[in-house]
């Protein structure tokens, strides 16, 4: 039997959602490739894939699943790494809220992000993974702002690189919505058509 409240969705708010910037095909399209430019660069060596929750852990699923029909095995854990509040502008600070389990003495990482903006979260979490015995991090992000860019960082791998704009989707939120779209796109300003 159907539960009575299960006609009654939640109202959604007003869509903001434009048209993709990135399609599903471009994105599966790219993360076939960066798989295989990452899988080359380790080059059979063993990794330990952290994803940035929460924004990676959709890029994550897909990339970890290409790198394995590449040949990799990697064990996979996750940082909770939060720069922003609520909304579109960074509160400069970076939190890491939930560590990793994986002990990583003398192991190879990569650590996977869905966006990099001043480069304030990747270069904080880089760094403590180092501090904790890591023996390499390589960095890889499906998208990069570098106009941005407040600290020194460089990622090993990007999928693409976009123009100062806010996107959202396949992972990447506003205010927590949006994550579930399986292309990226921007967000509308209030009142645009
Ligand atoms: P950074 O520390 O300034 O590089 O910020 C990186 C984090 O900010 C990402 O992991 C995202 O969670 C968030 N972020 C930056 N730009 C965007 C965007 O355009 N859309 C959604 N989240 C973003
Ligand atoms: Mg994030």
């Amino acid at each position: 039997m159907i539960p009575d409240n299960f006609s009654t969705p939640t109202p959604e708010p007003a869509d903001r959602v434009g048209r993709p910037m990135f399609s599903e095909l471009q994105i599966q399209r790219r993360t076939s490739q960066l798989a295989r430019e990452i899988a080359d660069d380790f080059d059979g060596r063993e990794m330990v894939v952290i994803a940035v929750l929460k924004g990676a852990f959709v890029f994550a699923a897909d990339l970890i699943r290409r790198l394995n029909k590449l040949g990799a095995k990697p064990m996979i854990d996750f940082i909770h790494a939060a720069s922003y509040g609520s909304g579109t502008v960074s509160s400069g600070k970076v939190a890491i809220s939930h560590d990793v389990t994986i002990p990583l003495v003398g192991r190879d990482v990569l650590l996977i992000d869905d966006i990099i903006d001043s480069g304030r979260t990747l270069a904080k979490i880089r760094d403590h993974l180092l501090e904790k015995g890591a023996a390499s991090v390589k960095c890889c992000a499906l998208l990069d702002k570098p106009s941005r860019r407040e600290v020194n960082f460089t990622p090993e791998f990007v999928g693409f690189r976009i123009p100062d704009r806010f996107v959202v989707g396949y992972g990447l939120d506003y205010d927590e919505r949006y994550r579930y779209l399986p292309y990226i796109t921007d967000l509308k300003a209030e009142g645009d058509p």
